[in-house]
């Protein structure tokens, strides 16, 4: 099983355009307003996983919309900004630093199967809106595992298959594509993670598990 998915769909002006959006006050209108995306709840669940001094990656980190959130949440821990695009990722560095929390974000340019980090050097694995688009979301599950510090939590939302959100996604052709909740309940039971809850909220999944 191998990752072949070296390059994000969301690159040059397209890229630039949606770094813009995936961190602003429109999406917060109309992805949590307007369409439920479960922000608040996601959030929760983080900050009931963590104390103060974690290491929180987050895979497909985008330009921050969360990462910026939980990197404010912490003290002298750190959330690690794993994602292809350049594009995201500077809009994320940016805000990082206008908001004065460069110092709690690690920008990682990389494939999320391939993240280079050491094994068992992360407390909690987040990822928001991105598993539909991983060509191997197997290889991306097991790199988390590995990463991941024993009991240590992975928490994931995602666009639900079966909601009409799901079914309207436009994803490149060697995407996986959105889950069901029994799909990703199935899912990450099999590659070995423990109390493993998946929900549906709206139009969305919300699913974790410990190692
Ligand atoms: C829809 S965006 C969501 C970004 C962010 N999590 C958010 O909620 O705003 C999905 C992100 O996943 C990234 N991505 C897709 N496939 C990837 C891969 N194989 N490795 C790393 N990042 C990937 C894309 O570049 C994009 O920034």
């Amino acid at each position: 099983m191998t990752e072949k998915q070296t390059t994000s769909k969301w690159t040059g002006m397209k890229g630039k355009i949606m770094a813009w959006f995936c961190n602003s006050p429109l999406r917060t209108l109309i992805e949590v307003r307007l369409l439920g995306l479960p922000r608040t709840a996601f959030l929760s669940e983080v900050s009931n996983s963590i104390h103060s001094n974690e290491v929180i990656l987050d895979v497909g980190a985008g330009s921050g919309y969360f990462s910026l959130a939980i990197a404010k949440m912490l003290s002298t821990g750190k959330v690690i900004c794993l994602d292809l695009s350049e594009e995201m990722l500077n809009r994320l560095e940016r805000k990082a630093e206008k908001e004065g929390i460069k110092d709690k974000i690690q920008i990682l340019k990389r494939g999320a199967s391939s993240s280079g980090l050491k094994d068992e050097s992360v407390d909690l694995v987040v990822s928001n809106f991105a598993l539909h688009e991983f060509s191997s979301p197997e290889t991306v599950l097991m790199e988390m595992i590995r990463v991941l510090k024993p009991n240590g939590r992975v928490i994931i939302t995602d666009l639900l298959s079966n909601s009409w959100l799901g079914k309207m996604e436009v994803v490149s052709a060697d995407a996986h594509g959105p889950y069901s909740v029994d799909e990703l309940k199935a899912f990450f039971t099999k590659y070995g993670l423990k109390d493993v809850k998946v929900s549906s909220i709206k139009y969305w999944l919300i699913g974790m598990g410990k190692k």
